[in-house]
């Protein structure tokens, strides 16, 4: 540039400035982003949040404001019949940097506000429209039923903490049985055998057992009783199968009954083996058998969808096949609840079966590789099967 107008050297420094201050930005967002997700400590990942959100902001603001002097920058050099080239290409990078304070900052509270509802229990999940849903609490002991748990030699916060996980799992619990009511009311639609149905209707029973003793457990470490509120989005969104019925069935049942139920019972069945509180470990146990129960149930939904809806069916499964793997993974405890647990005793909170999330981790991606490997099977051997037909019928 050969101008040395001090209004055009003035606008060039500020609009570089900016550019600059947003990319260094941008750059110390990413860095507490993935600070934030690797962070175990739960108050510091609160911190490290509302620097996220504030650092994304401050992006964007910055990222407008090189817009700004970037423009200005360009009109001031076309003044003096300079090219503005330059100028305008700082102020496209300057858009760009906005938007990528945008975009991470709202992907960032997506993230976050996922992770939320993320929190492992031991039911089939309740989705609608695609979302995880359950009911929310309120006082009342009209779904509490079993024994309570010793709370000898616990701190307060650990009870907090106990009972808090233990109305969350009975909250997805008492979730799962419209979740298993759907899946009845889908299968006898589409023609379903009798042995089917009446599994399927012997599962939501046991969800309501769950859900039940889920509570009590609840109200044993917080010393009061919780129920449930109403789910009036069940009356207008519940069914919520589009497409072809078989196909729906067979997804469902792949995600959240062979993989995720299969997990709820490995998960259970590890905590149980690492509780010392009888009541609590029985209550474990019955889960833990109950749930594979539910997965197998759903291994056997697949098995029905496979022969009566055919190649949609196989082709959808296939297609989920490599799509497994990105299924978020239940972790211990829900976002909202990570502070409070982190208050608790990790060893008391093990004794009484809690497992921490780096377990949950290590048992869901065992579990991962052997829903691959039974699909694949599955599929595998269901092509065995039709080959031999047609090799009879030749
Ligand atoms: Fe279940
Ligand atoms: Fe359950």
């Amino acid at each position: 540039m050969a101008t040395t107008d001090a209004s055009i050297l003035r606008a060039r420094t500020v609009t570089r400035a900016l550019l600059l201050a947003t990319f260094v930005i941008g750059a110390l967002n990413a860095a507490v982003y993935f600070a934030g997700v690797l962070q175990a400590n739960a108050n510091a990942v609160g911190i490290l949040f509302v620097l996220f959100i504030g650092l994304a902001a401050l992006q964007v603001l910055l990222g407008l404001g090189t817009v700004i002097a970037g423009v200005v920058y360009g009109l001031r050099m076309r003044r003096e019949g300079e090219s503005m080239a330059t100028a305008m290409g700082m102020a496209f990078l300057g858009v760009a940097g906005a938007a990528g304070g945008v975009v991470g900052g709202v992907g960032g509270v997506g993230l976050v506000a996922l992770a939320a509802g993320m929190g492992g229990a031991w039911g089939r999940p309740l989705r609608i429209r695609g979302r995880v849903r359950h009911p929310e609490l309120r006082a009342g002991s009209d779904w509490t039923e079993g024994d309570r748990p010793s709370v000898e030699g616990l701190d307060a916060p650990t009870c907090a903490a106990l009972e808090a996980l233990w109305l969350h799992d009975a909250q997805k619990e008492h979730a799962s049985v419209p979740a298993f009511a759907r899946v009845a009311w889908t299968l006898i639609a589409v023609g379903a055998p009798a042995e089917l149905v009446t599994r399927t209707f012997t599962a939501a029973q046991e969800e309501i057992a769950h859900t039940r003793l889920c509570f009590a457990l609840a109200a044993g470490y917080g010393g009061r009783s919780h129920s449930v509120e109403s789910m009036p989005e069940l009356l207008v969104q519940g069914l919520d199968v589009r497409g072809d019925a078989f196909v729906h069935l067979a997804l469902e049942s792949l995600n959240d009954g062979c993989l995720l139920e299969d997990y709820n019972a490995d998960v259970a069945a590890a905590c149980r083996d690492a509780c010392e509180e009888p009541v609590t470990g029985a209550v474990l146990a019955c889960i833990a058998r109950e749930e594979r129960d539910h997965a197998e149930l759903s291994w056997s939904i697949l098995d029905f969808c496979l022969a009566r809806g055919g190649q949609p069916v196989r082709d959808a499964l296939l297609d989920a096949a490599g799509k497994l793997g990105s299924i978020p993974r239940p972790t211990a405890v829900s976002g909202e609840k990570l502070a409070l647990v982190a208050r608790a005793d990790a060893a008391a909170l093990r004794a009484h079966g809690r497992l921490p999330d780096t377990e949950w981790a290590r048992i869901y991606t065992e579990r991962l590789g052997r829903t691959h490997v039974r699909l694949a099977e599955l599929l595998g051997h269901r092509d065995a099967r039709r080959a031999s037909v047609a090799d009879a019928a030749a």
